[in-house]
């Protein structure tokens, strides 16, 4: 029998709705953060007396914390399959910083090209607008997807690439290209690869061919703040790294610098002992798990979650058919019911957590929501002026281990009744300034006193 679904650190939380009552939280907001995983939150426990300086300190705490780190280091270089090649893997913050490291230390300049996805989360497309380079994109489809073909043509069309930057799995529809093929196509024009790997990675087994992959712990049961940029160690032994401070250097002088040898060379300052170590430990309970447990847990959650709102009157799901394997994520719409007013109504009547919103991917929405020119330049000045309320954008619900079919019913249920056209019980006002819903009244919590924080899924 399969140990899956795992109960996650929080599980049934309760939390207020706005008929007075409590519900369990369910979370289906997986492809922004996951709760930790019970054995990763014992890791780190077990692990927090001996806590120490790393690789900075002669006592016996120090070398048990440095021998720590350096475990993680190791699975996650297994976990990507790279232990018989000699590459490192720098322990960074997240996918976010992973990529704009590697964006720095690559060093492109004007004669070299960047070909990337228009399905890109915008971690893996900023780091590379903002350098002084060519780019070239893949354009998708009205499902959201593109074909091996497609990027070939991407590749072709102009100069070769240095780089082909590209989503392991979006974000935004769970869709996952077909990775190996890619590389293969890029490697046989002399093209590395960079694979987006942040919400490949807690869901399937990551490509080990790519040349360089990045991924973040708290996607994946470890939210300790550590994250992860895999590469060749050839690419980080020459020139100054993101970086520069102690612990990244052999000898240093007033006017010269003796940078020390990769991965330390990318790790200036004290690294984030605890968010290696409860990153080792998510890959080692995902491992015990299985990819096969894992995979078939959350394909029958893709299924029932992804044909569920298919099914639901006035819901529109985006993305590929419903025959394409995705991973449990699922964006969509309901007809007349603005996204941030779905989201509002999900988490204050029935307890559930989803994320609305262009989700960090702005120009894959404007495709998948098709929206014409004149819309768009409706919004984008409307958003200079600092009002966010016609901000387009689309429900997400996404899943992870904990998640039950029971669970997906649960949204399911709340979404019909969201979608049906029937009154809300509450009024909702929205925010002009994040573009977000909130019942008015004054029932704790949902009192203006406790808004201070908002919630601005808006901002991308
Ligand atoms: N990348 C995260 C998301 O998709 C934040 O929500």
């Amino acid at each position: 029998m399969s140990v899956l679904p795992v109960r996650l650190v929080g599980a049934d939380q309760a939390v207020p709705c706005v008929d007075g009552s409590e519900r369990p939280y369910l979370s289906l907001d997986a492809a922004a953060s996951t709760s930790a995983l019970p054995a990763v939150v014992e890791r780190v426990n077990e692990f927090l007396p001996w806590y120490s300086s790393v690789h900075r300190g002669a006592g016996y705490k120090s070398q048990i914390s440095t021998a720590a780190y350096e475990d993680a280091r190791t699975a996650a270089l297994d976990f990507a399959g790279r232990s018989d090649r000699d590459d490192v893997a720098i322990i960074c913050r997240n996918t976010t910083e992973a990529i704009n490291h590697l964006a720095y230390r690559m060093r492109l300049g004007p004669d070299s090209t960047v070909v990337m996805t228009v399905a890109e989360h915008h971690a893996n497309l900023l780091p590379w607008t903002r350098l002084d380079v060519s780019r070239r994109y893949v354009e998708c489809g009205a499902s959201g997807t593109f074909s091996v073909d497609d990027v070939v043509e991407a590749l072709d069309s102009g100069p070769v690439p240095t780089l082909l930057a590209i989503t392991g799995a979006t974000n935004v529809t769970g869709w996952i290209p077909p990775i190996d093929e890619i590389v293969e196509a890029a490697h046989a024009r002399g093209v590395e690869v960079l694979v987006d790997a942040a919400q490949l990675a807690p869901h399937r087994p990551l490509p080990a061919t790519a040349d360089y992959m990045a991924w973040s712990g708290h996607k994946m049961y470890a939210p300790y703040g550590a994250g992860v940029l895999i590469g060749p160690r050839a690419a980080f032994v020459d020139g100054d790294p993101f970086l520069a401070g102690g612990g990244a250097v052999d000898l240093v002088d007033l006017d010269e610098v003796i940078w020390t040898d990769p991965p330390e060379r990318e790790e200036a300052g004290s690294p984030n002992v605890i968010g290696a170590v409860a990153l080792g430990a998510a890959i080692s309970e995902l491992r015990s798990f299985g990819w096969d447990a894992i995979v078939a847990h959350e394909q029958e959650l893709a299924e029932r979650l992804r044909s569920g709102l298919a099914a639901t009157r006035g819901v529109r799901l985006l993305g590929p058919a419903l025959d394409v394997p995705t991973l449990a994520v699922a964006a969509f719409e309901i007809d007349d019911v603005p996204h941030a007013l779905v989201a509002a109504r999900l988490s204050a009547e029935f307890g559930i957590g989803v994320r609305h919103g262009c989700f960090c991917a702005h120009p894959y929405l404007m495709r998948l929501l098709d929206l014409p020119r004149n819309v768009v330049d409706q919004y984008r000045e409307d958003v200079r002026r600092g009002d966010r309320r016609r901000l387009p954008g689309a429900v997400r619900a996404s899943a992870d281990l904990s998640t039950t079919t029971a669970d997906i019913d649960r949204l399911l249920a709340a979404v019909a009744i969201v979608a049906d056209g029937s009154p809300a019980p509450v009024t909702y006002r929205q925010d002009t300034a994040t573009g977000d819903y909130w019942p008015e009244g004054e029932a704790a919590p949902w009192t203006s006193g406790n808004r201070s924080l908002g919630a601005s899924c808006s901002r991308g």
